[in-house]
């Protein structure tokens, strides 16, 4: 049986599937010739990350494509709902990611809390004519204890992340309109028992009002339209950071610039776009912006615990 891991698996999810006696096709096939070498090869499973997209047309010109896994979180570039309606299988790995996320997000914020990213584009240029220029442009960083961080979105990411802001002595709070999480259980090396945070729940603009950092972990929403736009980039404090490792279209991006503009926002962390693969230039090269391509996900670990885990539903599946 062929399985088709057309943006990737990991070695140990090849050498699982393998074993349970599947051949796994990981060389990438463009979009457009999807259908007709998912047909003409005999495809059962096609596993995908955020590149290929699975819609509805797809779907159904491949009627022996039965199994469809997304190795992450997201799956806005899936039909999941038709896919299902007609009984294919379609499955994600919710939680293998969670950590890697957070830890970027930690990143961006250290990063911009000491214009590393900043810093990092103009040293290699400038650093030895204009060391002294460059070392007062970046004298004013600040430190994240103490800070408040606004996690909008609180499943799995956020509650990482909030452990992982604690830790750095943040204080975190966090909004989310479907669940009601309202402690985090820190796990601390070397002591026996986790310690329990109870984590403050505000709405939206209370948390946007009170938030030194912002960082959103919510899905792209239904209707496209974003989470964070000029309304809520007003009601921010001044100087404030913002974090989008979620999805494009959350952050109102012609908003978000303006707010830079202006200096209502200090900085933002960029790490998904509109328009993936090709996010427009004026976000790319602005000076107050840390981005990162679509890295949230990307670490051994986590695919690694996302390749494994949809060869174990693989398996299941077709067992
Ligand atoms: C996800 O939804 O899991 C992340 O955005 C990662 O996407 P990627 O697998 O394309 O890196």
């Amino acid at each position: 049986m062929k399985i088709l891991a057309n943006d990737g698996i990991s070695a140990s999810g090849v050498e699982k599937l393998q074993a349970n006696g599947f051949e796994v096709i990981t060389q990438k096939i463009e979009q457009d010739d999807l259908e007709k070498e998912i047909n003409a090869q005999g495809i059962a499973g096609l596993l995908v990350r955020s590149a290929t997209t699975v819609r509805k047309d797809l779907i159904d010109a491949c009627p022996g494509l039965k199994f469809i896994g997304r190795g992450g979180v997201g799956m806005d570039n899936i039909d999941v709902s038709y896919a299902r309606d007609i009984g294919r299988s379609v499955n994600n790995t919710p939680a293998a990611s969670s950590q890697s996320v957070a830890e970027l997000v930690m990143g961006h914020m250290f990063s911009m809390a000491r214009h590393l990213h900043d810093s990092n584009r103009q040293m290699p240029g400038h650093g030895a004519s204009e060391f002294k220029a460059l070392k007062k442009k970046y004298a004013k960083g600040i430190e994240l204890r103490g800070k408040t961080l606004g996690i909008i979105g609180f499943g799995r990411i956020g509650q990482a992340l909030a452990k992982y802001a604690l830790g750095a002595g943040m204080h975190v709070i966090a909004n989310d309109g479907y669940n009601d999480v309202q402690t985090v259980e820190l796990e601390i090396s070397g002591v026996d028992s986790p310690v329990t945070v109870n984590i403050k729940r505000l709405s939206i603009d209370e948390l946007l009002k009170t938030s030194d950092f912002v960082s959103l972990h919510v899905p792209k929403q239904a209707d496209g339209s974003a989470v964070i736009g000029a309304s809520e980039f007003d009601m921010m404090k001044d100087g404030a950071f913002l974090v989008n490792a979620a999805r494009g279209g959350v952050v109102d991006e012609n908003a978000l610039i303006a707010a830079l503009d202006s200096s209502k926002l200090a900085y933002a962390a960029l790490d998904v776009f509109d328009n993936e693969p090709t996010p427009r230039h004026d976000l790319m090269v602005h000076e107050r912006i840390a981005l990162t391509p679509h890295i949230g996900a990307a670490t051994v670990e986590a695919q690694d615990r996302i390749g494994t885990e949809l060869a174990d539903k693989i398996i299941e599946y077709f067992k």
